[in-house]
């Protein structure tokens, strides 16, 4: 059977992306980013995973105002990068996994959860700059990858209730599929930002260190923020933590933290990440 063995949850931060693409890694300001990442990369080329779950937020490169799904799974073979800003960036192309995203398909929306299914879509930087972060600059992406696109753009997003509770629904429709996978699930965004109006620039480094904590320990407890509070502590972009909770509720409860790291800033943002692992360790 499938086995949900991990969690990687990590900012998505466009200009680290553009930092990677244009050979500026190792300037001061990013290898600050990238060292951060360095053990993680090494992590996750040893665990090997057949497929990523990898959670993001679409930022109008797919879905505009035309369409704003809640919860997008991705059931293609394949997502060409695209993007707004930098445009899109020149990274492999995004194999799918259209057998086991049917298979969540089908065992989420039996368990009430209404996902939306994608069978073609666009992916940017919500999506690629984390696989770039785990993953470096290699010729095709290591791992076949589920993208699950949420709507934190528009209002109403979803609560972290119903993200903690949908990741719980993923895990067990992966570990319900009959094939032997090693599965990860990425939950990205965040931490705190806010990127315009009277408050632009805005980073609150206690909320976030005080999530992360709670991520490790007490996940439950983050599932009571209202969105008020994210836009209130964390800027009007920190709802992107809400993704985080749909890789956190696929875990166990009380999986293993085994690394971490937290650095402000990075372009307008807090870059934040973790890994949990599930038992056994
Ligand atoms: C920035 C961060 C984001 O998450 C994004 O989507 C665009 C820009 C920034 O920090 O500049
Ligand atoms: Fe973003």
């Amino acid at each position: 059977m499938a086995k949900l063995i991990a969690g990687v949850m990590t900012s998505h931060v466009p200009a680290i992306g553009a930092a990677l693409d244009n050979g500026k890694s190792g300037e001061p300001y990013w290898q600050k980013v990238f060292s951060g990442y360095e053990e993680s990369k090494n992590w996750l080329a040893e665990i090997k995973p057949d497929v990523v779950i990898l959670v993001y937020n679409d930022h109008a490169t797919a879905f505009s105002l035309e369409i704003i799904p809640t919860f997008a799974l991705g059931c293609a073979d394949e997502y060409i990068p695209a993007d707004e800003g930098w445009g899109a960036r020149p990274v492999p192309v995004v194999k799918g996994d259209p057998d086991l995203a049917g298979h969540i398909a089908q065992s989420v929306i039996l368990d009430e959860f209404d996902l939306t299914i994608v069978n073609k879509m666009e992916v940017d930087h919500g999506l690629t700059v984390p696989l770039s972060l785990m993953c470096g600059q290699p010729k095709e992406w290591p791992f076949k990858v589920i993208p699950l696109c949420v709507n934190v753009i528009q209002y109403p997003p979803p609560t972290g209730n119903r993200c903690y509770n949908l990741g719980k629904a993923i895990r067990k429709a992966v570990e319900s599929y009959d094939k032997d996978l090693r599965v990860v699930i990425f939950g990205t965004g965040g931490m705190s930002h806010q990127l315009q109006g009277p408050r632009a620039g805005f980073i609150n480094s206690e909320f976030d260190n005080r999530f992360l904590d709670k991520l490790s320990t007490d996940p439950v407890a983050l599932t009571k923020i209202p969105h008020l509070e994210y836009i209130r502590e964390a800027g009007s972009e920190g709802i992107e933590m809400v993704m985080w909770l749909i890789a956190r509720g696929a875990l166990d409860e009380d999986a293993k933290e085994i690394r971490r790291f937290y650095h402000v800033p990075a372009s307008n943002t807090a870059v934040g990440h973790m890994i949990l692992e599930n038992a056994p360790y």
